[in-house]
């Protein structure tokens, strides 16, 4: 089924004279982790907004096109009803916890939404056991590092148990460690309970290595849709995009080594096929270890 369709969407900001979303047809069925990639300023912020229904809820401008999640559109439904089937997670965790401490922060997101105390309970300690902060319940916020109130921002997000959770460059403030864990999550969130996943993020190492789909937006358009292989297998226009091809993908281009989806976008993929590659030349890879040492 299609969670989101997205057809001929332009989009411009009130007072700008420039499309921020530029004809942009787009669609992501339930269960898939896709991944959207692109420079500053390329428009995920403002997609992401428009899958929310922050656009046109919130924000002003001229839109045209279609934006259906669930087969609804987003203008003709209303902000309360999308949140429940869409959980939204932006760039700024600083910003967006809000309470004083993690339980409340969890709650905040279900209030409102018509649950009973045992429902509200239930779905508290499931969504900080998800994201791993089961024993953080009764932490003050501002305690928290800055990964682990991203991983609150997802928890609060996920509460609900929305079918699709929309994440804005959730791990932009934080190290290749908290990001790995923040990926790890979303991973789990997508395995074991089939929540689709959408998130937009600029580190297309990760990216790269967990999404089952990715797209590649230029200026409101976009320039590339596919397998995160079939992606970034295209160097050159990546290169001309500014979007960072990862290095271990890079070095398997170079070589000539993991041909159309076997091209390594993890570490551990790309030693295995470099450490074949010099086997076939006959050099061992201790060779080479000895050879640096
Ligand atoms: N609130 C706004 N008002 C006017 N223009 C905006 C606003 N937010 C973003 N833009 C413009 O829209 C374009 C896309 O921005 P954005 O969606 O934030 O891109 P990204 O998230 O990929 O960096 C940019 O040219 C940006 O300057
Ligand atoms: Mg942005």
């Amino acid at each position: 089924m299609g969670v989101l369709e997205i057809k001929d969407l332009y989009f411009t900001y009130g007072g700008s004279d420039t499309p921020a979303l530029n004809g942009l047809s787009l669609r992501v069925d339930e269960g898939e982790f896709f991944g959207i990639t692109g420079p500053t300023g390329a428009g995920k912020t403002t997609l992401a907004c428009c899958i929310n229904g922050l656009i046109p809820h919130f924000y002003r401008g001229r839109l045209q096109g279609r934006v259906l999640v669930f087969g609804e559109p987003v203008g003709e439904s209303t902000p309360a009803r999308l949140a429940r089937s869409v959980g939204s997670v932006f760039q700024d965790a600083e910003s967006q916890v809000i309470c004083a401490d993690v339980e409340q922060e969890v709650a905040f997101g279900l209030e409102n939404m018509g649950f009973s105390p045992r429902e509200m309970e239930e779905r508290i300690q499931t969504a900080l056991e998800l994201v791993g902060l089961s024993g953080f319940r009764q932490r003050p916020t501002a305690w928290l590092s800055g990964g682990e109130k991203q991983r609150l921002a997802i928890a609060a997000a996920l509460a609900p148990l929305p079918r699709v959770l929309v994440l804005d460059e959730p791990t932009s403030e934080l190290d290749p460690l908290g990001t790995r864990e923040i990926f790890q999550v979303l991973r789990r969130l997508n395995r074991e309970m089939g929540m689709t996943i959408i998130i937009m993020e600029q580190k297309t190492d990760y990216l790269a290595a967990f999404a089952d789909r990715m797209l590649v937006l230029e200026a409101g358009r976009a320039v590339l849709e596919g397998s995160p292989a079939a992606v970034m297998r295209q160097q050159a226009d990546l290169d001309r995009v500014g979007v960072r091809v990862p290095d271990v993908a890079r070095l398997a281009l170079m070589l000539g080594i993991g041909r159309d989806e076997n091209l390594p976008l993890t570490v551990d993929h790309g030693r295995s096929l470099v450490e074949k590659w010099l086997q076939k030349r006959g050099q061992s890879p201790f060779h080479t270890g000895k050879l640096i040492s």
